[in-house]
């Protein structure tokens, strides 16, 4: 019986939730609080969790506003900067509910290439000196989705002198900032110009994300705005889901569940890298130095059609042999984990691959050298060596079509 190893979800999977550690924050929060779980509370979030960022974030409670999620923190920024009509910059490929968010409001969207060094600034440079008026540049700086790609501080400078020169907003959206498993951590934009800067993050991605539990930090007044926009649409936030969070935050339980969730993301992708390397070895990518996904370069002239028909007839990547041990077939994930590849390790689903003709690649159906169309299941032991290994750079991503993500 095969199982299937799930590459579509960017978010812990439940194997490294701290189930426990949520129980016992909410039992803290729901003793020591039960007036402030319990009633409506305050559309800026629950006040004792927004002082608790604000300290972390080095800024006044007044700049911060806490959310359902960070999607929503997302859209009422939107529906605060952006009227129909106004341009905004995106990387390409970008987050696909953030493409969706804008242009259901008419924004005026415009992709800027993604490189593995974060947005093509000499592109955005050339959209400004041609005239055009951006109101606000959306930029996911590390890890991004889906790329896996980080903005290097190079580019955060520029950027950074692009959106002062030019008069427009940078919307840091950052979800995925304290999942580096590799290299240097760089400093937000936030915190190098925040007259310039709205940043957003969420705790869906460190703590789990059915808590729901989002941020906005920006201007006084641009959050003061907003607040209003969240008492007529919600009233308030869910005050118990912050209230768990904040107890599980001061506890710090969260320091050890960003331990916990970092360390397995950096087994599984080493893991992945190391898959992709010996099954797909014509496949380009860019180890990634956190979070959750990677972005896979598919050789030129590749059907995408013929992969798809050969991943859904031997999906070695999602299915693998049986285990010698057990005589019955597992997930590939099992063989391959060196610490769980297994359940939704959050690593982009190759099913993306597929999603556009520019990424997809191999008229020949795209098989990993253990296996042969005839016996798509089929796959023995014995393999080709891997060409490369994770961590090793390969050649940057030629420009793509925006991908379409599940979330
Ligand atoms: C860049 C980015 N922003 C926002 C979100 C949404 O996060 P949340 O679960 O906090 O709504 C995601 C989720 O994948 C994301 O990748």
């Amino acid at each position: 019986m095969a199982d299937t190893i799930s590459f579509a979800r960017g978010a812990p999977s439940v194997d490294i939730v701290d189930v426990d550690g949520l129980r016992a924050a909410a039992e803290r929060a729901f003793s020591s609080d039960p007036a402030g779980l319990t009633g409506y509370g305050t559309a800026v979030g629950y006040l004792p969790l927004r002082a608790w960022l604000a300290e972390r974030h080095r800024v006044e409670p007044t700049q911060v506003l806490v959310t359902n999620g960070s999607m929503q923190a997302d859209a009422f920024l939107f529906d605060t900067l952006v009227a129909s009509g106004d341009t905004v910059i995106v990387e390409r490929p970008t987050y696909d509910r953030t493409l969706l968010s804008l242009r259901t409001r008419g924004a005026d969207v415009r992709m800027v290439q993604l490189e593995p060094d974060g947005i093509d600034v000499a592109e955005l440079q050339r959209l400004l000196a041609a005239g055009t008026r951006v109101k606000l540049a959306h930029i996911i700086p590390n890890f991004q989705n889906p790329a896996g790609y980080t903005l290097s501080a190079a580019k955060r400078q520029t950027l950074l002198d692009l959106a002062r020169s030019h008069e427009f907003t940078i919307f840091e959206d950052d979800p995925y900032v304290s999942l580096r498993f590799a290299g240097e951590s760089l400093p937000t934009m936030l915190s190098m110009e925040p007259e310039r800067v709205v940043y957003a993050s969420s705790f869906s991605k460190t703590v789990c994300p059915g808590i729901r539990v989002g941020y906005l930090v920006g201007a006084q007044a641009l959050i003061a705005d907003i607040a209003k926009l969240a008492t007529n649409t919600y009233i308030s936030p869910s005050m118990v889901s912050q209230g768990i969070v904040y107890e599980f935050a001061r506890s710090g339980a969260i320091d050890r569940s960003i331990q916990t969730v970092r360390s397995a993301l950096r087994e599984r992708c080493q893991t992945l890298c190391r898959a992709l390397s010996e099954h797909l070895p014509d496949a380009r990518f860019v180890a990634p130095e956190g979070g959750y996904f990677l972005w896979v370069d598919l050789p030129p002239g590749s059907d995408a059609a013929a992969l798809q028909t050969a991943v859904l007839a031997a999906p070695c990547l999602l299915r693998g042999h049986a285990g010698a041990d057990r005589g019955r077939r597992r997930a590939s994930g099992s063989g391959l984990r060196g610490g769980g590849l297994t359940g939704a390790c959050g690593l982009r689903r190759p099913a993306r691959w597929l999603a556009s003709p520019a990424m997809a690649p191999v008229a020949s159906p795209l098989r990993c050298r253990r296996c042969t169309p005839e016996s798509p299941d089929g796959c023995s032991e014995s393999s080709a060596r891997p060409r490369a290994m994770c961590g090793r750079r390969t050649t940057r991503s030629p420009p793509g079509p925006t991908p379409v993500r599940a979330r």
